[in-house]
């Protein structure tokens, strides 16, 4: 398993875990307008637990943008009408018309040359019951193959796709999308660059094989590679109510968001914050 949390106490909130390496919930910090110092602890509590958890946030779709931009540069998906005010927000909406979508485990937005840092998720409708997310620990996946497997798989790049899910929702081409986002090339182990750590970074929304394998045996590995996702020890769940917020270490877990909910109405926002190159450092 990855290595014990720091246990280092934090001075604007109290963390509770709800898993020993992945998930903890923040109690007793309002994100309306935190102080510096409290920032600070946040980003702290993000790389020790990979993603962090608010209850009860009475804040604006303004103070939610002001909040993420404390982590750095927000992006703007292209799945975001064009004429919508604040671009930076991406609306996740699905009711009786449309079924929930991101079922799949993913990183965020890995088909980008230098895919995000982090997300920021906020409940705005939630169903009575159902759609809540999980999520799993890339650092415990990666560290509990076997040490053949970890020293074969380290040496790999894999190809990420955006036409894989957003050319049919957003009514291009798959040529067409790449026209604008071109194939990306990561590595299949990435080196987290904060914590040093680690971790597998494919995932099955995005990744369409490793570079240098032929199909069959890239179809093989990364079947393997995907199935520790769907590990229960590395993961943990959020049940989310409204005023929920969620903010995630794309480069250190992946996500699901459990599509059980149909034909209840589930509508989220979320604002992804900007990242750096994937790198593998021995
Ligand atoms: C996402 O995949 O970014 C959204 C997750 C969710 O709606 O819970």
């Amino acid at each position: 398993m990855s290595a014990a949390l720091r246990n280092e106490p934090y001075r604007h909130f109290d963390a509770r875990p709800l898993s020993p390496t992945i998930g903890a919930e923040l109690i007793g910090i309002d994100l309306a307008d935190p102080p510096a110092e409290a920032v600070a602890e946040v980003k702290r509590a993000l790389l020790d637990h990979k993603v962090v958890f608010f209850r009860d946030q009475a804040i604006t779709r303004a103070q939610h943008i002001a909040f993420a931009r404390h982590f750095g540069e927000l992006e703007i998906h292209p799945a975001t009408p064009k004429d919508q005010l604040d671009r930076e927000v991406l609306r996740i909406e699905h009711g009786p018309d449309s079924k929930g979508r991101e079922n799949a485990w993913h990183s965020d937005v890995t088909w980008r040359a230098e895919p995000s840092l982090g997300s920021i998720l906020r409940a705005i409708e939630v169903p009575p019951v159902g759609g809540d997310t999980l999520f799993v620990d890339m650092v415990a996946a990666y560290e509990n193959l076997s040490p053949e497997m970890r020293r074969f798989v380290c040496g790999l790049t894999a190809v990420h796709d955006i036409a894989r899910v957003f050319a049919d929702p957003l009514g291009k081409t798959a040529e067409d999308l790449r026209a604008t986002y071109p194939l990306q090339e990561h590595p299949v182990v990435r080196t987290h660059p904060e914590t040093g750590r680690n971790l597998l970074y494919v995932n099955t929304a995005f990744t369409s094989h490793i570079v240098g394998l032929s199909k069959k045996e890239s179809d093989w590995l990364l079947a393997h590679l995907y199935e520790q996702a769907a590990i229960p020890e590395y993961q943990c769940r959020f049940r989310w109510a409204p005023g929920s917020i969620a903010f995630w270490d794309n480069r250190a877990c992946q996500h699901y968001a459990a599509s059980d909910y149909y034909p209840a109405r589930r509508v989220m926002e979320r604002v992804t914050i900007a990242g750096d190159r994937p790198f593998y450092r021995a």
